[in-house]
């Protein structure tokens, strides 16, 4: 029978099942103490002072948006190389997102081509370090350096490290996700941290129909999150340093087997920082391979995924504006391919993935 190599496999057991049975027993199922427990031990773990549960990282950006006050007639710097969810929240609250290039080595924004890109307008940057790899901490200097809100996507950097400290305490605001392809996952649901009280009281006011000290302020929306994925986000809590080594030491595997296999780039990761390896990515040298890759691992039963997308390409913001020809985002969309990487992956998997790569590339004629 043929082998099933999934791309990801969330790592959820009996520990959460029996929480969310605990939650169930108790009959408070809506938001309540759970969340708040959750809250703060999230918001303790990434070393932020405030952590505002939501119902997903989009709308966790959303909301930092609102928070922000940016609206109509105002820009947003938002990298080329992401999920759409990061330029869509700008959308959504009214203002324009501006697309800025990617760096092809670390697929983050670079400090200049936020620079680049900064205008009279610009009222806040939304940087994303992408697939769990860490921003350039100047980045965040930027922020103070024009007097603009950095609003961070760190849907895929749930433990990112810059040196001792992790990603999430950094900016002003920072917004996780907890979707199945996350590093841990409430199903769906995400969280926003903050060290800034009136941040977070705002978002908080927001997410639950604008009250404040029991009245209703201005017109909010419900984006709470209840007891019970909340009571799952605990337990995932607990596994983090052990899902995260795991996934390190996965990725330093695959880097280790893809040595010396022409044509692949396997990423690059800089001293002193933690990539999640969220998304482990090996950039294919030659343009259509990727793409011949993906059907052809899958015969082999190797589930695989772009890297992301490039949103100047995508139908939705064809009318959206760039200050470059976004050339190494593009690229980055065509030839990134993310390979397997999860807890129920054995060593042996490992070693079938990159054998089937490497025969593939020797079959489209790859040796140099
Ligand atoms: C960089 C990035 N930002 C935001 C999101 C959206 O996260 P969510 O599904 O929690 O809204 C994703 C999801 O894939 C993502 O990769």
């Amino acid at each position: 029978m043929k082998k099933k190599i999934y791309l990801m496999r969330p790592f959820v057991g009996k520990e959460e099942l029996e929480a969310v049975r605990k939650v169930f027993e108790s009959k408070y199922l809506t938001e309540g103490p759970v969340t708040k427990e959750f809250e703060e031990k999230f918001a303790e773990y990434v070393g932020a002072k405030y952590g505002v549960a939501v119902t997903s990282c989009a709308i966790g950006m959303e909301l930092g948006l609102q928070v922000l006050g940016v609206g109509s007639g105002d820009e947003v710097i938002v990298p080329d190389f992401t999920h759409p969810a990061t330029g869509d929240c700008v959308c959504q609250v009214g203002a324009e997102p501006i697309l800025v290039d990617v760096d092809l080595e670390s697929y983050n924004t670079t400090v200049a081509g936020i620079e680049n890109a900064i205008t009279d307008k610009t009222k806040c940057i939304i940087p994303v370090p992408w697939g769990g790899n860490p921003l350039d901490p100047t980045i965040y200097k930027l922020g103070e350096e024009y007097n603009i809100p950095i609003l961070e996507d760190t849907a895929c950097s749930v433990g990112a490290k810059i040196g001792d400290k992790k990603v999430g305490s950094f900016a002003g605001m920072s917004v996780f996700s907890f979707h199945p392809r996350k590093v841990m996952t409430t199903g769906e649901g995400g969280m926003l941290t903050t060290d800034n009280s009136e941040f977070a009281e705002k978002a908080r006011s927001l997410k639950t129909f604008g009250v404040e000290n029991g009245r209703f302020m201005y017109h909010g929306t419900n984006y709470k999150m209840s007891n019970i994925v909340a009571a799952i986000g605990l337990e995932q809590l607990k596994k983090l340093d052990k899902i995260l080594g795991d996934r390190i030491e996965m990725a330093r595997i695959y880097t280790e087997l893809l040595k010396g296999i022409n044509y692949i780039r396997p990423p690059i990761v800089k001293p002193n920082i933690r990539h999640t390896f969220q998304s482990y990515c090996i950039y294919i040298e030659k343009e259509g391979w990727r793409d011949k890759l993906r059907q052809d691992l899958l015969k082999k039963g190797i589930e695989t995924q772009i890297g992301t997308y490039a949103l100047h390409l995508e139908p939705s913001y064809v009318d959206v504006k760039r200050n470059s020809d976004l050339k190494n985002s593009e690229m980055l969309f065509k030839n990134l391919l993310t390979l397997p990487l999860h807890h129920e992956l054995s060593y042996e998997d490992q070693e079938y993935v990159v054998e089937s790569i490497s025969s593939l590339i020797r079959d489209y004629g790859g040796i140099k």
